[in-house]
């Protein structure tokens, strides 16, 4: 008995760890997004408890096309990427997340759908006068477990001798930040548009990019539903709502 139990319990594990298709997605009625909603203008938890932002909305067009329902399963970045879509928990993982060729070794993404970079983001009026490249001697800077942000910092900050404060919530690291507490934070380039426009004065971007870098949706390996996504991109693209969700989320005016 016990011993079936761990059969059948093993045969889970193994299953739920296939990919996840086009087809599973039909049969379940949801496409479930993985996502990190700690980070305007791409997803976020708006004052009505609702998910938001510009990767939420490109995730409801993708189910919508596929004929289901969006299911939202928010996880902390450091679970989301990637075993969160490895394990099968979730369909599809949006987030800001970038394209790298490791990444890619482990899970599948779909054609770039944003232009981004890694930036600086200081306290308002930069009272520590942090800059990049000139000033990062001794600085401690604040970098988001897992990201492209923490690789960038470990391969071209922490040889130029700046300390690197990792923190799991990127909230908690622009609280330091706020707080006096860190130098900078390394965040992606519209987030820190994003802060400008809603909190005027208290934050400022310092010194140029560090890397640029593109987003991608991201599946399980070999999925087809990465070329679903694409198709949705294209259309989304071509009707002009692509455009549209740019002004609507990202787009300074
Ligand atoms: N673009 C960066 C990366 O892919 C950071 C993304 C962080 N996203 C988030 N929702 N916290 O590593």
């Amino acid at each position: 008995m016990k011993r079936s139990l761990l059969l059948l319990s093993a045969l889970l594990t193994v299953s739920s760890a296939l990919a996840s298709s086009v087809a599973d997605v039909k049969k379940k009625g949801v496409l479930v997004l993985g996502t990190d909603p700690t980070f305007q203008p791409f997803e976020f938890k708006g004052a009505d408890g609702s998910f938001q932002g510009f990767d939420i909305e490109i995730a409801r067009a993708v189910a919508k096309d596929l004929g289901v329902k969006l299911q939202i399963s928010p996880v902390g970045f450091g679970a989301l990427m990637p075993q969160s879509v490895t394990s099968g928990r979730v369909d599809i993982a949006m987030s800001a997340i970038t394209i790298t060729p490791e990444r890619a070794k482990i899970v599948s993404f779909s054609a770039p759908y944003y232009r981004s970079a890694q930036v600086f983001i200081v306290k308002g009026g930069n009272p520590g006068k942090f800059a990049w490249p000139a000033n990062v001697k001794g600085k401690v800077i604040g970098v988001q477990a897992n990201t492209t942000g923490q690789f960038a910092a470990n391969d071209t900050l922490k040889p130029k001798g700046a300390v690197i404060k990792v923190y799991d919530d990127f909230a908690a690291g622009l609280a330091d930040v706020q707080s006096g507490r860190i130098a900078a934070l390394l965040g992606d380039a519209p987030t820190v548009t994003s802060l400008q426009k809603r909190l005027p004065g208290q934050f400022a971007q310092a010194g140029k990019e560090l890397v640029s870098e593109d987003y991608g949706m991201v599946f399980s390996k070999g999925s087809d539903l990465v070329a679903a996504a694409n198709r949705t991109l294209a259309r989304l693209r071509s009707s002009g709502e692509y455009q549209n969700l740019l002004e609507k989320w990202i787009a300074q005016k």
